[in-house]
Formats: structure tokens, sequence, C-alpha cells
């Protein structure tokens, strides 16, 4: 096995996640050639970046993102931090030659993705961006049946993203833990938090979306910054509702929100097509929901014998179920992010780039830009897509 040298950037939410990632992937999927090393992680503060490397088995710790990024013992540079610093660090660890891994959204705009993408590609690095629920098994099982042609003529596709976590009105926003809830440190609210991993998927399942409406609305209008301290206009989307055409035909509803009480993490998605029809939902997320046209003998248009079928997708013939225990046990979340660094490893290793690379996620930021410009004029935008129609 080669070793990978990896410098991850943040030790939030994300870089647990990842940290835990680059320790699993070797034992889960053995015969991968490379085998990553947790060489340093960075953090501004000193003190909590070496409690973090000693917890999670670093072995050094930069305070400055550039001097990691500049280091010849560090062959991945890995980006677990808030969106308004992913450009600038990718890029430049794009130009030192290393590998990029970014969070998403890929960028605050448009404009920074496309910048993004020539710097990876002019550089040759293989790159990648985590968007994770692709690699939830059932979501991937959707992927397979789509492809296999299962579902038919696609019609409808709808998806929600829901939480709750910013209603109470006396939340703060900005500094180290509320940085969503400030457009110059995020882009935008739920559009790049949330929407953003639905097109992603969407565009997975059904292709590219060409042109968009949108409405969006900020609930709670100022709140007290953390670090000013002072009362301050919020800058950020709550919650957004999309009307999306695909270039296969089909129409999709999206809503994302931080105010549907009572959901925490609500990641569903429903695609209608003539042949048959397919749910999911990440609270739910050992299960495929499968309606198919057809009664059991596989004769079709027998519709008073079928049913929707609720798939456990924990047998070894579902995607990456054979990596992880036996079958009818199950995985959690943490497991779509150590899918998808196989992926990516796997990707290098075999010359054939894992997705989502830096120029397909490009393509969901266009189209989160395109909800923001369609949300100000209230019509209807063209988001410029160009990804294969599936
Ligand atoms: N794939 C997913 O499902 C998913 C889930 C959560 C977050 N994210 C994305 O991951 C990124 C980070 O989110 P998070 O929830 O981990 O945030 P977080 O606030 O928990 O962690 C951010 C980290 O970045 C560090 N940081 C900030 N600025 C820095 C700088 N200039 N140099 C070095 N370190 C810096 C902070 O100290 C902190 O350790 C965001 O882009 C977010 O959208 C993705």
């Amino acid at each position: 096995m080669v070793p990978l040298n990896i410098g991850m950037i943040g030790y939030g939410f994300m870089g647990r996640v990842h940290s835990n990632a680059y320790r699993q992937v070797p034992t889960f999927f053995p015969g991968l050639r490379y085998r990553p090393v947790l060489k340093a992680i960075c953090g501004r503060d000193a003190e909590r970046a070496r409690a973090f490397a000693d917890l999670w088995g670093y072995e050094t710790v930069e305070t400055d993102w550039r001097r990691m990024v500049e280091r010849p013992d560090v062959d991945v540079i890995d980006i677990g931090t808030p969106n308004s610093t992913h450009a600038e660090i990718a890029i430049a660890a794009a130009r030192a030659g290393k590998w990029v891994l970014c969070e998403k959204p890929l960028a605050m705009n448009r404009a920074e993705a496309e910048a993004m993408v020539e710097a990876v590609e002019a550089a040759g690095v293989p790159n990648m961006v985590w968007f994770n629920y692709r690699r939830v098994p059932a979501v991937s099982l959707a992927h397979q049946l789509v492809r296999e042609g299962r579902v038919g003529r696609p019609y409808h596709y709808r998806a929600t993203y829901l939480q709750d976590w910013t209603m109470n009105a006396e939340l703060p926003q900005g500094g180290q833990t509320l940085w969503r809830l400030e457009a110059a440190v995020a882009g935008s609210g739920v559009v790049g938090d949330l929407l953003s991993h639905s097109i992603d998927t969407a565009m997975w399942l059904n292709g590219p979306i060409v042109a968009v409406t949108a409405v969006t609305e900020t609930f709670v209008r100022q709140r007290r910054h953390q670090q000013t301290g002072e009362i301050e206009p919020v800058t950020v989307d709550d919650t957004v509702m999309m009307l999306a055409r695909f270039a296969n035909g089909s129409l999709g509803t999206f809503e994302s929100s931080r105010y549907a009480r009572g959901r925490k993490n609500f990641n569903t998605l429903e695609l209608n097509g003539a042949d048959g029809s397919l749910r999911f939902d990440l609270e739910d997320p050992q299960y495929l929901e499968f309606f198919e046209y057809r009664d059991p003998s596989g004769r079709k248009g027998e519709d008073h014998l079928a049913g929707w079928r609720r798939i456990h997708v924990s047998a070894h013939e579902h995607p990456y179920m054979n990596r992880w225990w036996v079958p009818g046990t199950t995985i959690g979340y943490e497991h779509s992010f150590t899918n998808a660094l196989a992926d990516f490893l796997e990707g290098v290793e075999k010359g054939k780039p894992a997705q989502p690379d830096f120029r397909t996620a490009l393509e969901t930021q266009k189209v989160c830009d395109a909800v923001l410009a369609s949300a100000a004029s209230g019509r209807w935008q063209e988001t410029g897509v160009e990804l294969p129609e599936r």
C-alpha cells in the first residue's frame, strides 16, 4: 500500500467526519492502493488543534492553512472549513500539486467555482466534493434502478431538506459557531447548505436541471452578531422553494428550510416515472421504497397487483454493503463518507475520477446561483448546466 499523507483543514463537524473516514477506509476497503495517513490537522487555535490531533491520531498541527499547503510531506488537502475559504484554499492547494477534497457547497458562487475547476484541471490533480448522500446505499441503489430503466420515462422529481435549528429568534448569528447565518461567510443560507445536496442528488439521478424559478424568505430579519455584539440584518435565506425543469422533460419541486419545526435533517426524494417510482428518506436511511408498475409475474400494467416495496438495503448485493457487516445489519451517516473516500481513492487508482469532481459540482453551483437570481428577480432562470443528459 502507498501511504497518502492527509492534511485536514478544519477540526469542526466535518473535520471529525472526514478523520473517521480516513481511519476506516483501509480496514473496510482492503485492496486499495492508497492508505491515508493522518499527517497534519490545521486549525487557527493551536491548543484546540493539538487536542484534536491527540484524539484522532494526527501526527502534526498547523495553525495557518498556507503553511499546510506548502508542506512537501502532505499529499492531499481536505477542506472542511466555512464556505468563504474553499476557493482560496483549493486553488492554492492545486497550484502546489496537492490532491484536493472539498466540502460542499463547492464555492460561494459560480465564478469562484469556475476558478477552482480551472485550478485543479490546470494542475491535473485528483479532486472531489463531499456530496456524501450519493453514497448512502439506498440512494446508490436508487441510481442503479434508474440506470437499469426500472422507473421508465420520468415525470416528477420531488425533494425536501428540512431542519429547525434556527427558529429561535434569540439565536445570534456569525462567529465561530454560527457562520452559516452570515452570507459573507456562507454565501447563502439553505440554498448552499441544504438545497445544494438535493440538487446534486437530483442531477445524479435524473439528469441536468435546465431552468428554475424560486422563492426564498428570511423569517427572522435581525439577529445579534456574535463578534460585534450588535443587532444586525440577517443576510441569508431561511427557506427556499424551487420549481425545476429537467433536460429529460420531467418537472421537479424542491423545498429546503431551517424553519420546519420538528425536522432535524429531513432529507427526502421521490422520483415518479412511467414504469415505477422511488422514494428515500434520510431519517429512515436503511430503506429504499420502490413501486414497480408490473405484477410479480413480470406482466406490466396489472396495477391491482402492484404495490410499494420497502427494500431493506442491507444485503451484500446492495451498493457498498459487502464492505460492512452481515446482511440485515445496518450502517449509518458516517459510512457514506467512508464509501465516498473509497470511491475517490479507487478512482485515482484506476484513472476514472470519482464523482462529483469539481467540474460536476460546478454544475450544482450554477443551479444554486440560478435559484438565488430567480428569487431576486421573480423570473424563471436558465441554469446553463452542462452535464450529459440521462
Ligand atoms: N457533506 C455534508 O453533509 C456537510 C455537513 C456539514 C457541513 N458541511 C460543509 O463542511 C464545511 C465545514 O462545516 P462544519 O459543519 O464542519 O463547520 P464547523 O464550524 O463545525 O467547522 C469549521 C472548522 O473550520 C475551522 N476554520 C474556519 N476558518 C478557518 C481558517 N481560515 N483556517 C483554518 N481553519 C478554519 C474552524 O475553526 C472549524 O474547525 C462547510 O463548507 C459546510 O457546508 C458539509
